[in-house]
């Protein structure tokens, strides 16, 4: 079967195994000046000691505390309802309680713990990078990605739950990226007598298994008819979610996938406006982890979403800067009350790009994400899209020089090129003092 290197949800970078080198500490040395240099950053009120990792923009800290999932009228707000919806009438305990707990306004300051290690995530996987991910400082980051929360709902008890919030990642600009997103986790634990609660006879019946080998089916410790059972009811739980969101009409695949924190893992595909679109993540969880969050007698599944890309199919909507719109044209269209009445988005006029190329020579520890941080400082929405359109090492002096391409456009009237140029020279200008970059 086709193994899969996957793209992430919503990024690349979280859950391929990118076995590129990152000897994290070096790198997280290499300060990059976008960031902060005061000696504290101020987040929702609490100060946090800055030092040499410290990477995180004020632009981006404005955005911390705005939680747009938890906004009623919101397009991502109508999503996380819909989700929720789902759990609450499919999923019920013993007397009629919704069994799926939700959380949605944990902290996004998290630890290197939470964000890494409790997901086993390789100590050299690029993730881990400053180039990747904002840091708060040596020892805190803005999560990247909501299963930073699994280990500590599971060890407040809980078998099911979903947790839902802002992520973080330093990264390309275009349409369909943006430093912040949200997503939705999604965790379901089982004790033995749970996973064969269907089998006429259970007798005999084990989720673990000393002494057995990992497979493409399995964990070592697991036995195959547990794993089995747990891959049916998670492709069972997600796929109605799928189809409740899409339609049950819609075409859709799983493709086999790799995450640090699960196995075996897949990747939802559904077939929408002519292509495949991966709309969740997921696997059996490892159980190593679990067994680190105290519920070594359990076997689970995990699976996160990206709710700005199904946001985006579902209400054609065509640019992710405007999930941040405060426009009164945009945030109308999605005042309806039943968060499952149909939504077309009806773009606002969209008025012309200004294009501009820069081109410099960058230094050697240079990442082009500390470019795009950069533009987005001082560019801000204004900057639709940036892209690398040529890159070249001369074979004289050895030196790279970087071209790339901004467009600028205004979602709400004509930018004029004088405009354009100004932005831009002044992202110029940045890029030469904080960069440390030679124009050419
Ligand atoms: N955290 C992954 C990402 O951001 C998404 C994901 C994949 C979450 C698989 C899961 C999972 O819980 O089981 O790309």
């Amino acid at each position: 079967m086709l193994i899969r290197v996957s793209r992430s949800l919503s990024r690349p970078s979280l859950c391929v195994q990118r076995l590129l080198r990152c000897s994290s500490h070096t790198q997280l040395s290499q300060l990059h000046s976008t960031s902060i240099r005061k000696s504290e950053v101020k987040i929702k009120g609490t100060a946090y000691q800055s030092d040499d990792v410290t990477n995180v923009t004020p632009r981006i800290l404005s955005k911390i505390g705005k939680n747009l999932h938890t906004v009623k009228h919101h397009p991502l707000g109508l999503i996380k309802r819909r989700i929720e919806n789902y759990f609450y009438t499919h999923f019920t305990n013993r007397v009629g309680n919704p069994l799926f707990a939700i959380f949605d306004r944990l902290d996004p300051v998290v630890t290197i713990h939470q964000n890494f290690d409790s997901l086993l995530t390789p100590e050299d996987h690029v993730s881990r990078s400053p180039k990747d991910t904002y840091y708060v400082n040596r020892d805190l980051l803005l999560r990247a990605h909501t299963s930073a929360h699994q280990e500590e709902i599971i060890k407040m008890g809980c078998d099911a739950f979903l947790a839902v919030g802002d992520v973080y990642r330093r990264d390309q600009i275009d349409a369909t990226h943006y430093p912040v997103f949200h997503q939705c986790e999604i965790v379901r634990l089982f004790t033995e007598g749970e996973v064969f609660s269907r089998v006429k006879d259970p007798t005999g019946l084990r989720i673990f298994d000393e002494g057995d080998r990992r497979s493409h089916d399995k964990q070592e410790m697991h036995t195959l008819e547990a794993a089995k059972l747990v891959e049916f009811d998670l492709k069972k739980c997600l796929l109605g979610l799928t189809l409740q969101l899409f339609g049950k009409d819609v075409e859709y695949r799983w493709v086999d996938a790799y995450f640090p924190f699960t196995h075996p893992s897949w990747e939802l595909e559904i077939f929408h406006g002519g292509d495949w679109l991966e709309v969740l993540g997921c696997g059996i969880m490892e159980q190593k982890l679990l067994n680190n969050a105290g519920a070594m007698s359990k076997i689970g599944w995990a699976a996160g979403l990206g709710l700005e890309r199904l946001a985006m199919k579902l209400y054609a909507i065509p640019d992710i800067r405007l999930f941040w719109s405060e426009e009164e044209a945009f945030q109308k269209q999605f005042r309806v009350d039943n968060p499952e009445t149909p939504i077309t988005f009806k773009p606002l006029s969209v008025y012309a790009p200004c294009l501009n190329d820069i081109s410099f020579w960058v230094p050697s520890n240079f990442s082009s994400n500390d470019f795009y941080d950069l533009v987005r400082t001082v560019g801000g929405d204004l900057v639709e899209q940036v892209d690398l359109v040529d890159e070249f090492t001369h074979p004289k002096h050895q030196r790279t020089s970087h071209c790339y391409r901004l467009v600028y456009r205004h979602m709400d009237r004509t930018l004029t090129q004088a405009e354009a140029n100004e932005i831009h020279s002044s992202i110029g200008q940045k890029a030469i003092e904080n960069l440390g970059v030679e124009i050419r």
